[in-house]
């Protein structure tokens, strides 16, 4: 079997669109455009890449973006108070703190800063909780582009073996919860599983989140399964000197042949992550308005 390859990039043009149609009718209909701050604290360059990014994309679906970047050395009480005063502002409606965070600070506190309606990441405890319970929460955005994915491609997962490849808790733990929600059978695997072939070759589903490059071999994985790759590796550099190839968890070539379906890396869960942080924002604009939510774009 050769598996279908799912095409993140144009599934996440799919999201913004349908994000920026709301926004639009939130602003013509409602005179409410959604707004999103993020905060960088740092010079870290793969977080100014990503905010970059984030900030560039919140404008292009209509979107107000709002930026602050304190220096390396900022006191935690200054991210603190800015924090607070987010919460307070009603331009603002979804707030994302760029994480890591230097090491003086404790990212647990400063997340749990945010007001968990504005959190727009889902890594506030409240929203941490609400998920697992099952209620209506924020859903940290790179499970739930993930779990988009694979109900597009599989409809009804009910039933259906699903093994994650990780325990973190960006991405790890909430698929595993989102993966329960929609009635999934699953298995959270890590570094001290036993048999970890023999677990991912039960699995239906596999999503890897491990963050080692090409960590599973196509006869891992069940033919027929889909492959979900959320890893983003940076081989090292070719001996040309140019960058090293960007691979996922996932060696491509063996599990394509296997699969049933698979993301690539790059091109696959990648830009789903910053099109559900846009999702998120309208969902809880909508929320603080007390108006219906875009349908399709929360878990
Ligand atoms: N750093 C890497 N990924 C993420 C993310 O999803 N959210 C935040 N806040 N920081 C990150």
């Amino acid at each position: 079997m050769t598996a279908s390859v799912i095409d993140g990039k144009a599934f996440a043009a799919k999201v913004r669109e349908k994000v920026a149609a709301h926004v639009a009718h939130l602003t013509a209909e409602h005179g409410i455009t959604p707004g999103l701050a993020v905060v960088l604290v740092g010079e870290d360059p793969a977080s100014q890449v990503y905010v970059r990014s984030k900030g560039k994309q919140t404008l292009e679906v209509g979107m107000e973006s709002f930026e602050h970047r304190l220096a390396a050395d900022t006191p935690e009480a200054d991210l603190l108070a800015l924090i607070d005063r987010l919460n307070v502002d009603p331009a603002v409606h979804g707030i994302l703190v760029q994480l890591p965070l230097p090491d003086h600070m404790n990212a647990d506190l400063v997340i749990n800063a945010i007001d968990p309606a504005k959190d727009v990441d889902g890594f506030h405890i409240s929203n941490v909780g609400l998920l697992g319970t099952g209620q209506k929460s924020m859903v940290p955005c790179t499970p739930l582009g993930s779990l988009m994915m694979l109900r597009d491609q599989l409809g009804d997962l009910s039933g259906l073996n699903a093994v994650v490849l990780g325990r973190s808790n960006i991405v790890g733990k909430p698929m595993a919860q989102l993966l329960l929600g929609d009635s999934c059978t699953v298995t959270i695997a890590h570094s001290r599983t036993r048999d970890l072939p023999g677990v991912v070759r039960a699995a239906d589903i596999v999503v890897a989140a491990v963050g080692r490059p090409e960590m599973v071999p196509g006869d891992w994985i069940k033919p027929g399964a889909t492959v979900i790759d959320v890893g983003i590796n940076r081989l090292p550099p070719d001996e040309e000197g140019g960058k090293g190839r960007l691979v996922g968890d996932c060696h491509y070539a063996s599990c394509a042949e296997v699969a049933g379906a698979i993301t690539p890396v790059p091109g696959g869960v990648g830009p789903m992550t910053i099109a559900c942080l846009l999702a998120n924002t309208v969902t809880a604009c909508c929320r603080a308005a007390g108006l219906a939510e875009p349908e399709g774009l929360t878990a």
